[in-house]
This record gives C-alpha cells, sequence and structure tokens, in this order.
C-alpha cells in the first residue's frame, strides 16, 4: 500500500444482510462515482456477502476484504473460511487479529501472524490490528503491549507486498472514546519503528490506520496526525452517509 494515500476501511462485524448492502452500496458507489475519493475504500462485510459486495463495487472505486481468516488453505475445519476462499468470494484484503477475535477466540500473536501469513500466501493484503486494553494503558503499557503484538504478529511474508497495520485501543473500540491526537502519535511512531525494526527494513513500507470510534466529526483531527496512514471504521462504515463523512476527511 502506499504511504500517501490514506486506507480507509469499514468493517462492518457481524452485521448486514443482502438488503443493507444494496443500500449502502448503492449510495456508496453513486457518490464516489460523481466525486472520486482521493483514498482507497475498502468494505469489509460478513463473509456471506463478499461474493455480492465484489459484484456491486465492478468499475467502482472500493475494494472488498474479509474481516478474519483461518490459517489453513483448506481441511476439516468446521465453519472455517480460507484466505483462499475469500480471494476466490472477490475479496482483496483481509483483518486478521482484531481484538474481538484475540478477546473472544483467544488468538494469539502467532496466530495472527499464521494469518496474516495466509492472507499473503492467497494473494490478499492483511490489515493486522494490535490494541491495548484500558488495564493496560492505566499501567502505563499501551506503547509496549502494542510494539510486542507488532513484533510477534507481523509476519515477514508481508515485505514487498501490500498490508497493513491497524492501531485499535480494545477500550476506544465502539465506546466513543478515543484517545488524545497525541496518544493516537505516540502509539503511532512505535509501530512504525516496531515494523521497521521487525522487517529489517530501513523504513516502513505499509499505512498504519487508526481504529476506536472514528466518526465524521473526529475524523479529519485523527486523518491528520502524523503517521496515520487512514482508518479502520466500525459502527459509522455502516451508513453511508457517516462513511462518506470519513472518506471526505482523508
Ligand atoms: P467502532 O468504529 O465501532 O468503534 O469499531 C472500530 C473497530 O473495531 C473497527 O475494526
Amino acid at each position: 500500500m502506499k504511504q500517501s494515500v490514506k486506507l480507509i476501511a469499514g468493517n462492518w462485524k457481524m452485521n448486514g444482510l443482502a438488503a443493507d448492502l444494496d443500500a449502502v452500496i448503492g449510495e456508496l458507489t453513486l457518490a464516489l462515482q460523481a466525486e472520486p475519493p482521493s483514498c482507497r475504500v475498502a468494505v469489509c462485510p460478513p463473509s456471506t456477502l463478499i461474493s455480492r459486495l465484489a459484484g456491486a463495487v465492478r468499475g467502482c472505486p472500493i475494494e472488498v476484504g474479509g474481516q478474519d481468516c483461518r490459517a489453513e488453505a483448506h481441511g476439516a475445519y468446521t465453519g472455517g473460511v480460507s484466505a483462499e476462499m475469500l480471494k476466490d468470494a472477490g475479496a482483496g484484503l483481509v483483518i486478521v487479529g482484531h481484538s474481538e477475535r484475540r478477546q473472544e477466540f483467544g488468538e494469539t500473536d502467532l496466530l495472527v501472524s499464521a494469518k496474516a501469513e495466509a492472507a499473503i500466501r492467497a494473494g490478499l493484503a492483511p490489515i493486522v490490528c494490535v490494541g491495548e486494553t484500558v488495564e493496560q494503558r492505566e499501567a502505563g503499557r499501551a506503547v509496549e503491549v502494542v510494539r510486542d503484538q507488532v513484533m510477534n504478529s507481523l509476519p515477514k511474508a508481508v515485505v514487498g507486498r501490500d498490508f497493513a497495520v491497524a492501531y485499535e485501543p480494545v477500550w476506544a473500540i465502539g465506546t466513543g472514546l478515543t484517545p488524545t491526537l497525541a496518544q493516537i502519535e505516540e502509539v503511532h511512531r512505535a509501530v512504525r519503528a516496531a515494523m521497521i525494526e521487525r522487517l529489517g527494513l530501513a523504513s516502513a513500507p505499509a499505512p498504519i490506520l487508526y481504529g476506536g470510534s472514528v466518526k465524521p466529526d473526529n475524523a479529519r483531527a485523527i486523518l491528520a496526525v502524523p503517521e496515520v496512514g487512514g482508518a479502520l471504521v466500525g459502527g459509522a462504515s455502516l451508513k453511508a452517509a457517516d462513511f462518506l463523512g470519513i472518506i471526505r476527511a482523508a
């Protein structure tokens, strides 16, 4: 991913039926065709809607992403979806290591790294998520925790490929709370340094997205913070007008 062009990605989580997708994407495609975005735009719906979304955005600058994948390409994993399957359904990206998966499904850095590697294997751009809990922030450990997550969740296989890291403080997700701009900058700088160290490169060749209660009214300030290369948007990506407000702020 080019660092100069910001990436605004919507994570629909477990929300949306076909009719919702048609309504939101219908409005988005019309608006983006009338006035093309100055950033990359991606929507990550539930996997049931990936193929429908891929069909709906043909010819429009909206990329399609999954929200998770298994590390294996195929096999006896009931309910599982592989990176290859997402690719086959029309996705170009996939979120891995979201805190909801780390917390609810006990996903470790090691597993997240394997999933990111699977994404690369399948030709998808992984968006690798990291972020501290409120207890970790209150203990003054936010930077250390996020640094460790980057060092252990980012596989070397991303070098030379399209990918992103998303910093999402767990306590800012769905709460309306956000870190101060200075706190966002501090953690993003630490993420950048950890990426460079982990990948053994002179500079980190991927955007670092901020996620957690990004809304149209705070997007412009957050996206202007040095080192913020885009946003990973939950709730506000479910409404075309709100998501567009964030896209226009990039
Ligand atoms: P909200 O934007 O709803 O806080 O969700 C953020 C998020 O988890 C995106 O992955």
